[in-house]
Protein backbone atom coordinates (compact mmCIF):
# COMPACT_ATOMS: atom_id res chain seq x y z
CA UNK A 1 0.00 0.00 0.00
CA UNK A 2 1.71 3.22 -1.32
CA UNK A 3 1.71 6.03 1.92
CA UNK A 4 -0.71 8.42 -0.10
CA UNK A 5 -3.49 5.78 -0.23
CA UNK A 6 -2.39 4.71 3.65
CA UNK A 7 -2.99 8.25 4.66
CA UNK A 8 -6.80 8.47 3.22
CA UNK A 9 -7.58 5.12 4.63
CA UNK A 10 -6.49 6.34 8.05
CA UNK A 11 -8.24 9.32 7.66
CA UNK A 12 -11.43 7.82 6.43
CA UNK A 13 -11.43 5.69 8.70
CA UNK A 14 -11.44 8.42 11.27
CA UNK A 15 -13.88 10.80 9.82
CA UNK A 16 -16.64 8.07 9.51
CA UNK A 17 -16.11 8.03 13.17
CA UNK A 18 -17.35 11.83 13.61
CA UNK A 19 -13.20 13.18 13.26
CA UNK A 20 -12.77 16.48 11.52
CA UNK A 21 -9.21 16.94 9.81
CA UNK A 22 -7.44 19.30 10.40
CA UNK A 23 -4.54 20.39 8.83
CA UNK A 24 -0.88 19.55 9.93
CA UNK A 25 1.19 22.51 10.36
CA UNK A 26 4.70 23.10 10.40
CA UNK A 27 8.07 22.07 12.46
CA UNK A 28 7.67 24.97 14.49
CA UNK A 29 5.54 24.19 17.42
CA UNK A 30 3.25 27.01 18.75
CA UNK A 31 4.95 29.75 21.37
CA UNK A 32 5.34 28.52 24.44
CA UNK A 33 5.82 25.02 23.88
CA UNK A 34 9.02 23.55 25.54
CA UNK A 35 10.64 21.83 22.47
CA UNK A 36 12.53 23.13 19.65
CA UNK A 37 10.67 21.44 16.65
CA UNK A 38 7.30 19.41 16.38
CA UNK A 39 8.24 16.13 17.88
CA UNK A 40 4.45 14.98 17.42
CA UNK A 41 1.12 15.79 16.67
CA UNK A 42 -0.34 16.93 19.73
CA UNK A 43 1.72 19.93 19.39
CA UNK A 44 -0.15 22.22 17.85
CA UNK A 45 -3.02 21.00 19.64
CA UNK A 46 -1.75 21.32 23.28
CA UNK A 47 -4.04 24.33 24.44
CA UNK A 48 -7.12 22.42 23.43
CA UNK A 49 -5.70 19.61 25.29
CA UNK A 50 -5.66 21.81 28.09
CA UNK A 51 -9.11 22.68 28.11
CA UNK A 52 -9.61 25.02 25.55
CA UNK A 53 -12.51 23.97 22.78
CA UNK A 54 -11.17 23.63 19.67
CA UNK A 55 -13.24 25.40 16.37
CA UNK A 56 -13.17 21.58 14.64
CA UNK A 57 -15.10 20.08 17.68
CA UNK A 58 -13.75 17.07 19.95
CA UNK A 59 -12.97 14.63 17.42
CA UNK A 60 -9.60 15.31 15.37
CA UNK A 61 -7.50 14.20 12.99
CA UNK A 62 -4.48 14.75 11.06
CA UNK A 63 -0.84 14.26 9.50
CA UNK A 64 1.68 16.52 11.32
CA UNK A 65 5.10 16.15 10.04
CA UNK A 66 7.74 16.07 12.99
CA UNK A 67 11.35 16.08 13.63
CA UNK A 68 12.70 14.51 16.32
CA UNK A 69 16.66 15.07 17.52
CA UNK A 70 16.87 12.35 20.41
CA UNK A 71 16.76 9.81 17.99
CA UNK A 72 19.87 11.46 16.05
CA UNK A 73 22.30 8.50 16.43
CA UNK A 74 19.99 5.85 15.11
CA UNK A 75 18.75 7.03 12.15
CA UNK A 76 20.11 4.78 9.93
CA UNK A 77 18.57 1.52 10.95
CA UNK A 78 14.80 -0.16 9.85
CA UNK A 79 12.81 1.90 12.31
CA UNK A 80 14.13 5.59 12.95
CA UNK A 81 13.94 9.14 10.90
CA UNK A 82 14.74 12.34 11.62
CA UNK A 83 11.84 14.21 9.80
CA UNK A 84 8.68 11.64 9.49
CA UNK A 85 5.36 12.01 9.26
CA UNK A 86 2.58 11.10 12.16
CA UNK A 87 -0.35 10.21 11.69
CA UNK A 88 -2.78 11.65 14.59
CA UNK A 89 -6.34 11.14 16.07
CA UNK A 90 -7.08 13.13 19.55
CA UNK A 91 -10.48 12.76 21.99
CA UNK A 92 -10.66 16.30 23.43
CA UNK A 93 -12.16 15.03 26.60
CA UNK A 94 -14.77 13.18 24.56
CA UNK A 95 -14.49 9.19 24.41
CA UNK A 96 -11.92 7.56 26.76
CA UNK A 97 -8.71 5.13 25.78
CA UNK A 98 -10.28 1.77 25.17
CA UNK A 99 -12.79 2.79 22.59
CA UNK A 100 -9.26 4.53 20.99
CA UNK A 101 -7.51 1.40 21.12
CA UNK A 102 -10.59 -0.35 19.87
CA UNK A 103 -10.70 1.76 16.80
CA UNK A 104 -7.18 1.14 15.76
CA UNK A 105 -6.85 -2.37 16.20
CA UNK A 106 -10.05 -2.83 13.79
CA UNK A 107 -8.45 -0.03 11.35
CA UNK A 108 -5.16 -1.85 11.21
CA UNK A 109 -6.79 -5.92 11.05
CA UNK A 110 -9.47 -5.04 9.13
CA UNK A 111 -8.82 -2.07 7.50
CA UNK A 112 -5.09 -2.26 6.80
CA UNK A 113 -5.61 -6.45 6.51
CA UNK A 114 -2.79 -6.90 9.28
CA UNK A 115 -2.61 -10.32 10.34
CA UNK A 116 -4.24 -9.92 14.40
CA UNK A 117 -1.54 -12.90 15.32
CA UNK A 118 1.06 -10.26 14.32
CA UNK A 119 0.40 -7.79 16.88
CA UNK A 120 1.55 -7.14 20.58
CA UNK A 121 0.53 -4.15 22.98
CA UNK A 122 2.18 -2.57 25.68
CA UNK A 123 0.09 -0.66 28.87
CA UNK A 124 1.67 1.42 31.83
CA UNK A 125 1.72 -0.86 34.87
CA UNK A 126 0.95 1.63 37.66
CA UNK A 127 3.67 3.58 39.98
CA UNK A 128 4.30 5.49 43.15
CA UNK A 129 2.37 8.34 41.84
CA UNK A 130 -0.63 6.70 39.38
CA UNK A 131 -2.64 3.46 39.30
CA UNK A 132 -2.23 0.45 36.42
CA UNK A 133 -3.82 1.32 33.03
CA UNK A 134 -6.83 -1.68 34.16
CA UNK A 135 -9.30 -0.10 31.40
CA UNK A 136 -6.23 -0.77 28.34
CA UNK A 137 -5.26 -3.88 29.54
CA UNK A 138 -8.80 -5.65 30.01
CA UNK A 139 -9.41 -3.81 25.95
CA UNK A 140 -6.50 -6.01 24.66
CA UNK A 141 -7.45 -9.29 26.45
CA UNK A 142 -10.45 -8.83 25.06
CA UNK A 143 -9.19 -8.59 21.79
CA UNK A 144 -7.05 -11.81 22.17
CA UNK A 145 -4.06 -9.70 21.86
CA UNK A 146 -1.01 -10.24 24.27
CA UNK A 147 0.09 -7.23 26.31
CA UNK A 148 2.90 -6.36 28.39
CA UNK A 149 3.08 -3.78 31.10
CA UNK A 150 5.76 -1.33 31.55
CA UNK A 151 6.24 1.27 33.76
CA UNK A 152 8.56 4.08 31.69
CA UNK A 153 8.43 3.05 28.23
CA UNK A 154 4.42 3.47 28.82
CA UNK A 155 4.24 7.25 30.28
CA UNK A 156 4.19 9.58 27.40
CA UNK A 157 5.45 13.09 27.98
CA UNK A 158 5.40 16.10 25.73
CA UNK A 159 9.27 17.11 27.14
CA UNK A 160 9.96 18.46 30.59
CA UNK A 161 6.70 20.07 31.17
CA UNK A 162 3.40 19.70 29.28
CA UNK A 163 0.41 17.47 29.00
CA UNK A 164 0.96 13.53 29.78
CA UNK A 165 -0.23 10.32 30.35
CA UNK A 166 0.00 6.83 30.88
CA UNK A 167 0.13 5.08 26.97
CA UNK A 168 -0.51 1.34 25.39
CA UNK A 169 1.12 1.15 22.35
CA UNK A 170 1.16 -0.74 19.47
CA UNK A 171 3.61 -3.46 18.03
CA UNK A 172 3.93 -5.19 15.02
CA UNK A 173 6.36 -8.57 14.19
CA UNK A 174 8.77 -7.47 11.47
CA UNK A 175 10.63 -11.04 12.23
CA UNK A 176 10.46 -14.00 9.87
CA UNK A 177 8.40 -17.16 10.87
CA UNK A 178 6.11 -16.32 14.04
CA UNK A 179 6.43 -14.06 16.92
CA UNK A 180 8.22 -14.38 19.51
CA UNK A 181 8.90 -12.84 23.30
CA UNK A 182 7.22 -9.11 23.63
CA UNK A 183 8.36 -6.27 22.95
CA UNK A 184 10.86 -5.65 25.52
CA UNK A 185 12.18 -8.70 24.84
CA UNK A 186 12.80 -9.04 20.99
CA UNK A 187 13.16 -5.19 18.75
CA UNK A 188 11.50 -7.15 16.26
CA UNK A 189 8.34 -6.20 17.59
CA UNK A 190 8.37 -2.64 15.80
CA UNK A 191 6.24 0.38 17.52
CA UNK A 192 3.68 1.65 15.35
CA UNK A 193 1.01 3.16 16.88
CA UNK A 194 1.13 5.51 20.36
CA UNK A 195 -2.30 5.68 22.18
CA UNK A 196 -2.06 8.25 25.28
CA UNK A 197 -4.54 8.93 27.72
CA UNK A 198 -3.55 12.46 28.47
CA UNK A 199 -5.09 12.53 31.92
CA UNK A 200 -1.99 15.23 33.54
CA UNK A 201 0.44 17.88 33.18
CA UNK A 202 3.50 18.05 34.35
CA UNK A 203 5.13 21.30 35.80
CA UNK A 204 8.47 22.71 35.82
CA UNK A 205 9.32 21.18 39.66
CA UNK A 206 8.17 17.69 37.96
CA UNK A 207 4.61 17.74 39.77
CA UNK A 208 1.68 16.53 38.27
CA UNK A 209 -1.56 17.93 38.02
CA UNK A 210 -4.61 16.64 36.84
CA UNK A 211 -5.84 18.40 33.51
CA UNK A 212 -9.19 19.97 33.07
CA UNK A 213 -10.06 17.03 30.87
CA UNK A 214 -9.04 13.57 30.29
CA UNK A 215 -7.68 13.02 26.20
CA UNK A 216 -6.84 10.90 23.90
CA UNK A 217 -4.13 11.29 21.56
CA UNK A 218 -2.70 8.71 19.52
CA UNK A 219 0.23 8.99 17.08
CA UNK A 220 1.34 6.53 14.60
CA UNK A 221 4.66 6.40 12.13
CA UNK A 222 3.47 7.12 8.42
CA UNK A 223 6.85 5.71 7.13
CA UNK A 224 7.19 2.60 9.69
CA UNK A 225 3.60 1.08 8.90
CA UNK A 226 4.15 1.79 5.39
CA UNK A 227 7.17 -0.20 5.20
CA UNK A 228 6.14 -2.79 6.96
CA UNK A 229 2.95 -2.64 5.00
CA UNK A 230 5.14 -2.74 1.46
CA UNK A 231 6.89 -5.82 3.04
CA UNK A 232 10.34 -4.10 3.25
CA UNK A 233 13.25 -4.16 5.69
CA UNK A 234 13.72 -0.40 6.57
CA UNK A 235 11.94 2.47 6.43
CA UNK A 236 14.40 3.91 3.70
CA UNK A 237 12.72 1.34 1.18
CA UNK A 238 9.74 1.97 1.59
CA UNK A 239 8.03 4.37 -1.52
CA UNK A 240 8.12 7.58 0.46
CA UNK A 241 12.79 7.18 -0.81
CA UNK A 242 12.04 6.07 -3.80
CA UNK A 243 13.10 9.05 -5.35
CA UNK A 244 15.95 9.19 -3.07
CA UNK A 245 17.54 5.93 -3.91
CA UNK A 246 17.02 6.81 -7.73
CA UNK A 247 18.85 9.97 -7.74
CA UNK A 248 21.44 9.62 -4.28
CA UNK A 249 23.55 6.73 -5.40
CA UNK A 250 23.60 7.84 -8.72
CA UNK A 251 24.94 10.96 -7.89
CA UNK A 252 27.07 9.21 -5.03
CA UNK A 253 28.32 5.56 -4.59
CA UNK A 254 27.71 5.08 -0.76
CA UNK A 255 27.37 2.09 1.49
CA UNK A 256 24.04 1.58 2.80
CA UNK A 257 24.73 2.96 6.19
CA UNK A 258 25.89 6.21 4.44
CA UNK A 259 23.13 6.29 1.67
CA UNK A 260 20.23 6.32 4.76
CA UNK A 261 22.33 9.20 6.82
CA UNK A 262 22.83 10.97 3.00
CA UNK A 263 19.01 10.82 2.24
CA UNK A 264 17.70 11.01 5.91
CA UNK A 265 19.71 14.07 6.29
CA UNK A 266 19.27 15.83 3.29
CA UNK A 267 15.27 15.26 3.25
CA UNK A 268 15.49 16.53 7.11
CA UNK A 269 17.20 19.59 6.02
CA UNK A 270 15.12 20.54 2.36
CA UNK A 271 12.27 19.90 4.81
CA UNK A 272 13.35 22.29 7.77
CA UNK A 273 14.40 25.26 5.10
CA UNK A 274 10.87 24.59 3.56
CA UNK A 275 9.64 26.14 7.25
CA UNK A 276 11.73 28.99 7.60
CA UNK A 277 14.63 28.03 9.42
CA UNK A 278 18.48 29.03 8.76
CA UNK A 279 21.12 27.80 9.14
CA UNK A 280 22.82 28.86 12.82
CA UNK A 281 24.82 28.63 15.77
CA UNK A 282 22.21 27.75 17.96
CA UNK A 283 18.65 26.67 19.03
CA UNK A 284 16.82 25.15 15.31
CA UNK A 285 19.44 27.10 13.16
CA UNK A 286 21.62 24.62 15.11
CA UNK A 287 19.91 22.11 14.45
CA UNK A 288 19.89 22.36 10.57
CA UNK A 289 23.39 23.27 10.93
CA UNK A 290 24.64 19.98 12.30
CA UNK A 291 22.22 17.84 9.78
CA UNK A 292 24.19 19.65 6.94
CA UNK A 293 27.53 19.63 8.52
CA UNK A 294 26.73 15.39 9.44
CA UNK A 295 26.06 14.73 5.63
CA UNK A 296 28.86 16.52 4.26
CA UNK A 297 31.12 14.72 6.86
CA UNK A 298 30.06 11.46 5.58
CA UNK A 299 29.90 12.33 2.04
CA UNK A 300 33.56 14.28 1.50
CA UNK A 301 34.63 11.07 3.59
CA UNK A 302 35.48 9.33 0.62
CA UNK A 303 35.46 12.23 -1.99
CA UNK A 304 36.04 16.04 -0.92
CA UNK A 305 34.58 17.21 -4.43
CA UNK A 306 31.18 15.92 -3.75
CA UNK A 307 28.25 19.11 -3.43
CA UNK A 308 25.13 19.49 -2.11
CA UNK A 309 24.68 21.43 -5.49
CA UNK A 310 24.65 18.74 -7.78
CA UNK A 311 21.70 17.25 -6.26
CA UNK A 312 18.97 17.58 -9.03
CA UNK A 313 15.88 20.73 -8.42
CA UNK A 314 13.43 17.94 -9.17
CA UNK A 315 14.13 15.61 -6.04
CA UNK A 316 13.83 18.69 -3.39
CA UNK A 317 10.82 19.93 -5.44
CA UNK A 318 9.44 16.61 -4.73
CA UNK A 319 10.29 16.81 -0.98
CA UNK A 320 8.88 20.05 -0.81
CA UNK A 321 5.69 19.63 -3.09
CA UNK A 322 4.98 16.19 -0.57
CA UNK A 323 5.14 18.39 2.50
CA UNK A 324 3.10 21.11 0.91
CA UNK A 325 5.81 23.31 1.13
CA UNK A 326 5.99 26.65 -1.26
CA UNK A 327 9.33 27.46 -0.94
CA UNK A 328 11.03 27.74 -4.05
CA UNK A 329 13.61 24.38 -4.57
CA UNK A 330 16.30 26.80 -5.93
CA UNK A 331 16.36 28.69 -3.24
CA UNK A 332 16.71 25.82 -1.12
CA UNK A 333 19.82 24.06 -2.99
CA UNK A 334 21.07 27.72 -2.75
CA UNK A 335 20.97 27.84 0.51
CA UNK A 336 22.20 24.24 1.18
CA UNK A 337 25.58 25.32 -0.94
CA UNK A 338 25.84 28.36 0.98
CA UNK A 339 26.22 26.29 3.68
CA UNK A 340 28.46 23.58 2.52
CA UNK A 341 30.80 26.60 1.35
CA UNK A 342 30.91 27.70 5.24
CA UNK A 343 31.85 24.61 6.15
CA UNK A 344 33.97 24.10 3.27
CA UNK A 345 36.22 27.08 4.78
CA UNK A 346 35.73 26.14 8.32
CA UNK A 347 37.28 22.78 7.74
CA UNK A 348 40.18 24.49 5.85
CA UNK A 349 40.61 26.48 9.12
CA UNK A 350 40.37 22.65 10.82
CA UNK A 351 43.34 21.33 8.95
CA UNK A 352 45.56 24.59 9.98
CA UNK A 353 44.93 24.20 13.43
CA UNK A 354 45.38 20.15 13.00
CA UNK A 355 48.47 21.32 11.81
CA UNK A 356 49.69 22.71 14.81
CA UNK A 357 52.40 20.79 16.72
CA UNK A 358 49.68 20.94 20.08
CA UNK A 359 47.69 18.31 18.32
CA UNK A 360 50.37 16.13 16.79
CA UNK A 361 49.78 13.65 19.42
CA UNK A 362 46.46 11.69 20.41
CA UNK A 363 44.26 14.17 21.26
CA UNK A 364 42.51 14.27 24.80
CA UNK A 365 39.01 15.32 25.85
CA UNK A 366 40.02 19.03 26.03
CA UNK A 367 41.52 18.94 22.64
CA UNK A 368 38.40 17.69 21.34
CA UNK A 369 36.01 20.21 23.47
CA UNK A 370 38.58 23.08 22.77
CA UNK A 371 38.62 22.46 19.00
CA UNK A 372 34.70 21.95 18.94
CA UNK A 373 34.04 24.78 20.90
CA UNK A 374 36.85 27.13 19.70
CA UNK A 375 36.74 25.86 16.18
CA UNK A 376 33.58 24.39 15.49
CA UNK A 377 35.01 20.96 14.56
CA UNK A 378 32.84 17.90 15.40
CA UNK A 379 34.82 14.94 16.81
CA UNK A 380 33.88 12.81 13.89
CA UNK A 381 35.26 15.01 11.48
CA UNK A 382 38.34 16.10 13.27
CA UNK A 383 38.99 12.00 13.83
CA UNK A 384 38.40 11.81 9.75
CA UNK A 385 40.66 14.78 8.83
CA UNK A 386 43.45 13.52 11.36
CA UNK A 387 42.94 9.67 9.25
CA UNK A 388 43.53 11.47 6.07
CA UNK A 389 46.50 13.18 7.09
CA UNK A 390 47.90 9.91 7.85
N1 LIG B 1 2.06 12.02 21.50
C1 LIG B 1 2.21 10.58 21.35
C2 LIG B 1 3.50 10.20 20.68
O1 LIG B 1 4.19 11.04 20.19
C3 LIG B 1 1.06 10.05 20.58
O2 LIG B 1 0.85 10.83 19.47
O3 LIG B 1 3.85 9.05 20.66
Amino acid sequence: MHTEQLISTFVEYYEERGHRRITGSTLLPPDGDSVLFTTSGMHPLTPHLEGRPHPLGKRLVNVQRCLRTTDLDEVGDATHLTVFEMLGTWSLGDYEGPLSLDWGYGLLTEGLGIDPGLLHATAFAGDGRTGPDTASVELWQGLGVPIELTVDDNWWSNGPVGPCGPDSEIFLWSGEGPPRSTPTGDDRWVEVWNHVTMTHRRLGDGSLVPLPQRNVDTGLGLERLASLLQGRSSVFACDVFDPWRRHVPALWPLDEPSLRLVCDHLRSAVVVLGDGVRPANTGRGYVLRRLVRRLLTVLWRDDPSRSIGDLPEELVQHTLDHFRQDTRPGDVLRMLREEEHRFSRLLDRGRQVLARSRFQGPLTEDDFGYLHDTHGLPRDLITSLRRHED
